[in-house]
């Protein structure tokens, strides 16, 4: 279809800021006739600088402007999606809505998209009619991404992973910019109650080991964001508690993957235990896979690198490993290393490994735009 009319929603917000940079360096504003953008609090005033000229800020939740777009790009949170898409709905608005948030991601009438992986479930969906298309969880899709290889059938390796089991190591970024900001304030008043003990060289370890963990116990620490010190500390529970003993986010793991996949009547178990760490931006992830097959270790690693394009297979080394499968190596790029890839003791089948991925990006923004590629016919 041609891309006359997409609105935008959200935009000024953390993952809406990387979607703009993203659309602006891939060029993907001169794919749509008019772009338009939406506001909460800012109505008339001038929209951002995509480097051509534009109509000022449209209000939001103002119905008719939005009713006459052929698409709307949404950044803007669950409760947004809540009322305007059902509102537009009922309308019988009939455009495309490509969303960030979670609210309609396990609607029967929604599409996950991740088109690395499940290029063939958006095409069914587009072929069914589907109009809402939703990004994915960015643990999902950053897991997802990194063991597209083993799990998708598009290379003729379907039906290789019986379960996994995974540990995640969750960047504050998915909390919120509030947060990110809180957790390097928080950051400084730990440093700041250590700093002239770890200056002397003749002070105590065990001095300063107290100089920090009573910072992060006080109520110098600034909490009113993540609710809890995080700076020299983890957190071992993400989102609501679903009281199965699951958190929320822990239960998307299985039920997003699978509809990422196509696989709702077949599902691959998945468990995970998701873990909030002081990152900024970079989701890693520790799995283990139960495998059906009893395959070499070579060929796991080459099905692991062939999954797509952005996975990079980094030799399970000490170096290569620490230099690059972190978040400091990986933070604002695209690129998907899986590493730490070996045979467990635990039984041949059994293997491991290791991912780290930008949550801002594949996690989030990314899969956005390449929607809005998709729609148009564009190359991606
Ligand atoms: N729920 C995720 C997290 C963020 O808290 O890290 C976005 O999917």
């Amino acid at each position: 279809m041609k891309l006359n009319r997409v609105g935008f929603v959200g935009w000024r917000g953390m993952v809406g800021s990387v979607l703009l940079q993203r659309m602006i360096e891939e060029d993907d504003f001169s794919l749509i006739e008019q772009p338009v953008f939406y506001t909460t609090s800012q109505t008339g005033q001038p929209g951002p600088d995509i480097g051509r000229e534009i109509q000022p800020l449209q209000e939001a939740f103002d119905l008719e402007s939005l009713a006459s777009l052929d698409v709307i790009v949404t950044c803007q949170g669950g409760d947004y999606t809540a009322e305007a898409h059902a509102k537009l709905r009922q309308q019988g608005w009939n455009g495309y809505w490509i969303d960030a948030a979670s609210s309609l991601r396990m609607s029967a009438d929604s599409t996950i998209i991740l088109d690395p992986v499940n290029m063939p479930v958006i095409e069914q969906g587009l072929a069914n009619g589907q109009k809402d298309f939703i990004g994915g969880n960015c643990t999902v899709s950053l897991m997802v991404m990194a063991l597209d290889g083993l799990l998708n059938s598009d290379l003729g390796n379907a039906d290789l992973v019986e379960w996994i089991s995974v540990a995640t190591y969750q960047a504050i970024s998915g909390g919120g910019a509030r947060q990110m900001r809180e957790l390097v304030e928080q950051m400084g008043v730990v440093n700041r109650a250590a700093s002239d003990l770890v200056k002397n060289p003749a002070s105590s370890i065990l001095d300063i080991d107290k100089a920090v963990i009573d910072a992060i116990r006080s109520d110098q620490l600034p909490t009113g964001e993540i609710g809890v010190p995080l700076a020299g500390n983890l957190l071992p529970w993400i989102d609501k508690d679903l009281d199965s003993g699951s958190s929320r986010e822990e239960w998307k793991g299985a039920v997003e993957t699978n509809k990422i996949l196509g696989r709702e009547a077949k599902p691959i178990p998945i468990e995970s235990t998701c873990i909030r760490v002081g990152t900024m931006r970079c989701h890693s992830q520790s799995f283990t896979i139960k495998l059906k097959k009893d395959l070499p270790l070579d060929e796991i690693e080459q099905i692991l690198e062939q999954g797509n394009d952005w996975v990079t297979l980094v030799e399970n080394t000490r170096e290569a490993s620490l230099a690059k499968l972190t978040p400091a190596s990986v933070s604002g790029t695209l690129t998907i290393p899986v590493g730490r890839v070996r045979k467990l003791n635990l039984g041949a089948r059994y293997i491991s490994a290791f991912t780290v991925g930008d949550q801002l990006l594949w996690g989030a923004a990314e899969p956005l735009r390449r929607m809005l590629r998709i729609l148009d016919h564009s190359s991606l």
